[in-house]
């Protein structure tokens, strides 16, 4: 079975859109573990309603970056995931995590990058008039939202339409395409030399 470990740090709606997809049977997986840096985060309570291991790991507890990625490999090897899933987890990794796991880790990331990596991406679409705007998936390494790009999804921005409408239509086209690449890493036909980019309304 392909192992998925699902790393969070607030509300947890795409871990949810994958617990969901897993059920369905859209990805041939399961989550395995689902990691929260934040013990006040609302997806451990969606881990708990579907009986999903989880586990806190404070980063607040930690020195330095590295010995909180330390306590994630270590977390992380007991469970030896195919596959790690940053779904709204608002940590930069060190070379620990990203040497320990290379090429299994991948986030999802809420703009067309790399245009505007880090926070704050629909403001600033709002802010620099835009007309188009969307998520991108791509592999982690050390470098904030830099990896290679795996997967895009594009959407129009509306006339006068506000940062918290952009987000609302963001996350439901997260919900969709971040099942998908993920059922392609678990089915083996994930084509890293393509990018899966789509349009939605
Ligand atoms: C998502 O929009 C995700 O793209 C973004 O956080 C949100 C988490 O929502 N991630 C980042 O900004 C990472 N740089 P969720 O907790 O409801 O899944």
């Amino acid at each position: 079975m392909f192992k998925i470990a699902v790393l969070i740090s607030g509300n947890g709606s795409n871990l949810e859109a994958l617990i969901d997809a897993c059920k369905k049977n859209v990805i041939n997986g399961s989550i395995d573990i689902v990691i929260s840096n934040n013990p006040d985060a609302y997806g451990i309570q969606r881990a708990k309603n579907h009986f999903i291991n989880y586990k806190i790991i404070d980063n607040n507890r930690f020195e330095t970056r590295e010995d909180f990625d330390q306590a994630l490999v270590e977390e992380l090897k007991d469970s030896n995931p195919d596959l790690i899933v940053l779904a709204g987890f608002m940590r930069i990794l060190t070379s620990v995590m990203t040497e320990a796991f290379k090429n299994k880790i991948i986030n999802i990331h809420p703009s067309l990058l790399p245009k505007y990596p880090g926070l704050d991406t629909h403001n600033s679409v709002v802010k620099n008039g835009d007309l188009k705007h969307g998520i991108t998936i791509h592999f982690v390494n050390e470098v904030l939202d830099g990896g290679q790009i795996i997967a895009q999804g594009e959407i129009s921005v509306n006339a006068n339409e506000t940062s918290e409408e952009l987000k609302t239509r963001i996350h439901a086209i997260e919900h969709v395409m971040l099942p998908i690449v993920v059922s392609k890493f678990a089915d083996g036909t994930i084509n890293t030399k393509r990018v899966i980019y789509e349009k939605f309304k």
